[in-house]
């Protein structure tokens, strides 16, 4: 099975508390879910492979190290593109590929809606979506990046329900899951309790 990593950090309790909170306005909203998509690349990139490049400081040559991958990043529309600045940030020479999914309202599935894929994957992808409730979404995000070539993908996403993380980890033991938080579980119509609502929704007003 693949590994699930719920971060366990007083920042991420923190700006989750307020990324929940209804009365927390879009504007804000969007602050947080970068600010922990920040805390979750942290965590995803720790053992990223480097290479050694020789630079000249101010006073001396030295080698330095830089990352050596060509990584990729998969926001599934429409709320995975909250998480997206904060890893480029971090992470500028990232290639940004695009996945559309919605949920079929009535039957839950996912919907595939758009897919922007270059000819060779990257070495490492990050597929981000900000919640992972049944994990049909991301499941299915996942076949498609698999069947793009990739084979290292790591999953991104700032709440999850048990459900989902069974779902992924049954279908794609390969793929490691890192969350900050990992609820109670869905209602009846598959939001995640006590959850945050609509993400993309709330990140693009369209309540
Ligand atoms: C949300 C969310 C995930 C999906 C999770 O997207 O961003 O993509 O639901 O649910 P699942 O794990 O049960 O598949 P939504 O369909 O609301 O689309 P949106 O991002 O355009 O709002
Ligand atoms: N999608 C959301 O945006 N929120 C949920 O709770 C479940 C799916």
């Amino acid at each position: 099975m693949g590994t699930v990593t719920e971060l366990n950090h007083p920042l991420v309790q923190h700006h989750l508390t307020h990324l929940r909170d209804s009365r927390t306005s879009p504007h804000i909203f969007r602050a947080q879910v970068r600010r922990l998509a920040i805390l979750l690349a942290e965590q995803v990139c720790r053992d990223l492979p480097l290479k050694t490049k020789q630079i000249e400081t101010p006073l001396e040559p030295m080698d330095g190290k830089v990352l050596s991958s060509r990584i990729g990043l998969v926001p599934i529309l429409r709320a995975g593109l909250g998480m997206t600045d904060a890893l480029l940030d971090l992470l500028p020479t990232a290639e940004v590929w695009h996945l559309g999914f919605y949920r079929d309202e009535e039957t839950l599935q996912p919907v595939e809606y758009y897919q922007k894929f270059s000819s060779s994957p990257p070495d490492v992808v990050f597929v981000l979506d900000p919640m992972l409730a049944t994990g049909g979404s991301a499941s299915e995000s996942i076949n498609m990046i698999k069947k793009w070539g990739a084979s290292d993908i790591r999953m991104l996403s700032i709440i999850a329900a048990p459900e989902g993380i069974a779902r992924v980890r049954k279908k794609h033991p390969d793929v490691p899951i890192f969350v900050c938080g990992i609820d109670r579980g869905l209602n009846n119509a598959a939001y995640i309790l006590p959850g945050l609502g609509d993400a993309g929704d709330r990140i693009f007003n369209t309540l």
